[in-house]
């Protein structure tokens, strides 16, 4: 048993103007919204309904800030091919958590690298008005879901549908098979491939107010990273 795991955390600011200069106040609500959904303190989860409400869980995973870079950049949008990490190189990914907030365009809230990929692409892209719960966000992805998300797939977390339709896996038992995303606010239940969807998990697609959990199984995904010979293993020590 590893107990609480804390990943310290840099955040690397790319801005072309003010507004993608998020301030520090945005950036703490970010990681308020993380310590919350994954020690489940966020208040949502009392909303979950009884079907999954006991398969919600504490990840036992927290984050700490540690620092914010800040750069300047005429480049107004950076795409999904990680040049902003090449510009931008990640500070001691084996053993922190590297977030880049810039825009990348074509409506891309956020993108992740899984575990087990190249140290100079470690970590997770997300955009500035996707960030945090405060100052330049924009509705209805205003509750910093997104980044929770994409930490999500930086520590080993598939889509729940599982990329696929009704057979395709995500790897955890106790999420629903489910034949694609969901969108949205979906009403409860949402029924495929005979159970009902998991919507209000934080790997689906919906709307930042209507995702409220991980699952038990998820939980036990994520954290098999962080074990002796894991792709993570550095980071729970
Ligand atoms: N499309 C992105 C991904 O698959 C992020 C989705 C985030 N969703 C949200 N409701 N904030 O990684
Ligand atoms: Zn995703
Ligand atoms: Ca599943």
């Amino acid at each position: 048993n590893l107990g609480v795991i804390t990943i310290p955390v840099y955040v690397h600011v790319v801005y072309s103007n003010s507004n993608e200069n998020i301030s520090d106040a945005q950036i703490a609500s970010q990681m308020s919204v993380l310590n919350q959904d994954f020690r489940k303190t966020n208040a949502d989860s009392n909303s979950i309904p009884s079907e999954f409400a006991g398969l919600a869980a504490d990840t036992e995973v927290q984050f700490n800030l540690i620092n914010t870079f800040r750069h300047v950049n005429s480049k107004t949008s950076w795409g999904t091919n990680d040049q902003v990490k090449s510009t931008y190189p990640p500070v001691t990914p084996q053993t922190h958590l590297n977030i880049w907030v810039c825009n990348i365009g074509g409506g891309i809230l956020g993108y992740a690298q899984f575990p087990g990929g190249p140290a100079a692409t470690d970590g997770i892209v997300v955009g500035p008005n996707y960030f945090g719960t405060t100052g330049y966000v924009s509705s209805p992805f205003d509750k910093g879901r997104t980044t929770t998300h994409e930490i999500g797939h930086y520590l080993n977390l598939r889509h729940i549908w599982g990329d696929g339709r009704c057979q395709q896996d995500d790897y955890v038992a106790d999420t629903p098979s489910s034949d694609g995303p969901n969108y949205g606010c979906p009403s409860y239940p949402t029924v495929n491939c005979r159970s009902t969807d998991m919507t209000m998990n934080y790997m689906d697609y919906t709307n930042d107010a209507c995702m409220s959990m991980f699952s038990k199984g998820q939980k036990s995904r994520l954290r098999t990273i962080f074990t002796a010979g894991g792709p993570r293993a550095a980071m729970a020590n």
